[in-house]
């Protein structure tokens, strides 16, 4: 700790158990050591732990991931998927690809019931909402450009699954608000519930989950996708409706897709590309607000929302109709982001009053209105950088534990478009280029991204939030490029969002009322929303300082080297 030159906590809270020793610590000013900045304080402390036993950022981003599938039940997962987006020091970059599939035997209307009715609950909770889970797969894939033994990435969260660790107040709160989900979708009962209610300093020990994280330990990727573990998913299946068989989880395999990437005033933009729509989307809104020379504004001033949500609208309108895996749709990317399409899109922007979404694209159905995953971000002292996104999908996910692995299965089947113009849980509607099929893989909207200046990693950012994580991470790159404005108030600044359909702008409860009422007199329709995001953010200087900064919404929490 010696070497750290300025550190501020922000917000410390001590936890009493076994990992008591730990602060939830904000915002951090250090150079030459790598930091960890996640959800929760013991998962950015077990990737720092690794950094300090000589792992790379790589090998820090498994560490945290796992420890996170542990101390942040409602996203952190084995049982789901992920993004990562990487950018080495030498300037090599890469994605990884570990979203769940569809099952072989999904079909185009599995939630669709004779009537033409889409049924969500049936795509958002119990066992058939669940997609193959890629999050071990991922590990492993992201493991290769580590330099560590799996093993003993996985020691840590092994420990803190085996001996307990402290919940903290947000999770308490959110293990009680779901106990009856979790009893209305297992059979048996599990770790997460208790028959008093929970409360802060609880000690939460997972023995079931530590013996899964100990098969993977010894056997790798056929300790979780064949032998005991698959067994017990496969058994929880039948347990229910779920149709996820021995056959689908041997044959799951995280891809390396190639970087989505494109330059943006001076600096070089590294996202996620499809399945995730969150690069493309990043990089039309960018471009679109690019054309009014958003640098001349302020944040959150009434013009540069205005700007900032009208490029959403139009992008968005694009995800509904053009996005979906690319291994199964004509891949448009590269005319979607071009300066000559995005140019004629942008012809019917005024800042004279709202542009209705109406003519921006296809309304199929009035969708309803709706709203875990979560992000970390990593950076060793080599400058080597890591952004993953990772995700349930909802807040535990499906809510069906497998019962003797003790995990979380994701619900990210509602993720598909179950019938055009249904929304799924975050209001997001879609059509063919999303329909269900098997094997297909589910659009995102997750943007793990990393910023370059000269060819090496100066931001690396990424956020939870469904639908609101590209349009928050756009606002972070905005407000550093553009606005100027450092890490912290980049995070913690209240933010907005607007996603074409429905038609309003969601403003977080702190927003400047004042550039609110201007909009509404613009004819923009507008909401209030309690919090959108919880972004982790790594920004660098030119002479190396690093300034790592967790968003003050949750527990999440910086960690160094
Ligand atoms: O992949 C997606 O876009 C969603 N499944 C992410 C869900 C999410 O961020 C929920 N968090 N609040």
């Amino acid at each position: 700790m010696q070497k750290i030159f300025f550190s501020i906590i922000l917000f410390s809270a001590t936890l009493s158990a076994q990992y008591t020793d730990i602060s939830i610590i904000k915002e951090v000013k250090v150079k030459n050591r790598g930091v960890v900045v996640s959800a929760h304080p013991l998962a950015s402390e077990a990737g720092a732990k690794i950094l300090k036993s000589g792992g790379n950022a790589y090998d820090a981003v498994v560490a945290t991931q796992y420890a996170l599938a542990v101390v942040y039940p409602q996203a952190g997962n084995i049982g789901g998927g992920g993004f990562l987006v990487g950018v080495k020091n030498t300037g090599e970059k890469f994605t990884i690809d570990y979203r769940e599939t569809a099952p072989r035997k999904a079909t185009h209307d599995m939630y669709v019931d004779k009537n033409g009715k889409a049924d969500t609950d049936l795509s958002q909770n119990g066992r058939l909402a669940v997609g193959i889970p890629g999050s071990v797969s991922g590990f492993f894939a992201t493991s290769k450009y580590g330099r560590l033994p799996m093993s003993q990435l996985i020691q840590p969260a092994i420990d803190l699954a085996e001996k307990g660790f402290a919940v903290t107040q947000q999770e308490a709160a959110l293990l009680n608000s779901n106990k009856a989900h979790f009893q209305k979708y297992n059979s048996s009962t599990n770790a997460f519930i208790k028959t008093a209610p929970w409360k802060a300093g609880d000690i939460l020990v997972q023995k079931e989950l530590a013996e899964t994280l100990k098969l993977i330990q010894k056997d790798g990727l056929k300790g979780f996708y064949q032998g005991k573990t698959a067994e017990l998913l496969v058994a929880e299946m039948k347990r229910g409706n779920g149709i996820i068989t021995l056959e689908d989880l041997k044959n799951y395999k995280a891809a390396e897709r190639k970087a989505l990437e494109f330059d943006y005033k001076g600096s070089r933009i590294v996202s996620m590309p499809l399945p995730s729509s969150g690069g493309i989307l990043l990089a039309q809104m960018l471009k679109m607000a690019s054309f009014e020379n958003l640098e001349k504004y302020q944040q959150n001033d009434t013009k540069a929302v205005q700007i900032m949500v009208e490029a959403e609208r139009r992008a968005f309108a694009d995800r509904a109709e053009y996005m979906g895996d690319p291994d199964f749709i004509r891949d448009k990317t590269l005319y979607l982001i071009s300066d000559e399409y995005l140019k004629n899109r942008w012809k019917s922007f005024s800042f004279d009053k709202a542009t209705p979404s109406s003519e921006v694209g296809k309304i199929v159905i009035q969708p309803k209105e709706s709203m875990e995953t979560t992000h970390i971000s990593v950076i060793d002292k080599e400058g080597n950088a890591a952004a993953v996104t990772t995700t349930l999908n909802g807040l535990y996910g499906s809510k069906v534990v497998v019962s003797g692995a003790g995990f979380f299965l994701n619900n990210e089947m509602d993720d598909f478009s179950v019938k055009p113009g249904v929304p799924n849980m975050f209001g997001a509607v879609g059509g063919e280029a999303n329909s269900i099929q098997p094997n297909k893989r589910m659009l995102s909207s997750m943007t793990p991204t990393i910023v370059l200046k000269n060819g090496k990693p100066y931001m690396v950012v990424g956020t939870p939030g469904g639908t609101t994580i590209p349009t928050s991470v756009y606002q972070s790159v905005v407000d550093v490029i553009d606005f100027r404005l450092n890490a912290n108030i980049s995070v913690n600044a209240p933010k907005f969002h607007h996603q074409w359909l429905p038609e309003t702008v969601a403003f977080e409860k702190n927003f400047p009322e004042s550039t609110i009422m201007e909009l509404e007199k613009l004819g923009y329709k507008t909401e209030r929303w309690n919090q959108i995001g919880r972004t982790e953010m790594i920004l660098l200087d030119d002479n190396g300082n690093i300034h790592a900064v967790a968003d003050g919404r949750g527990d999440d929490s910086v960690a160094v080297e």
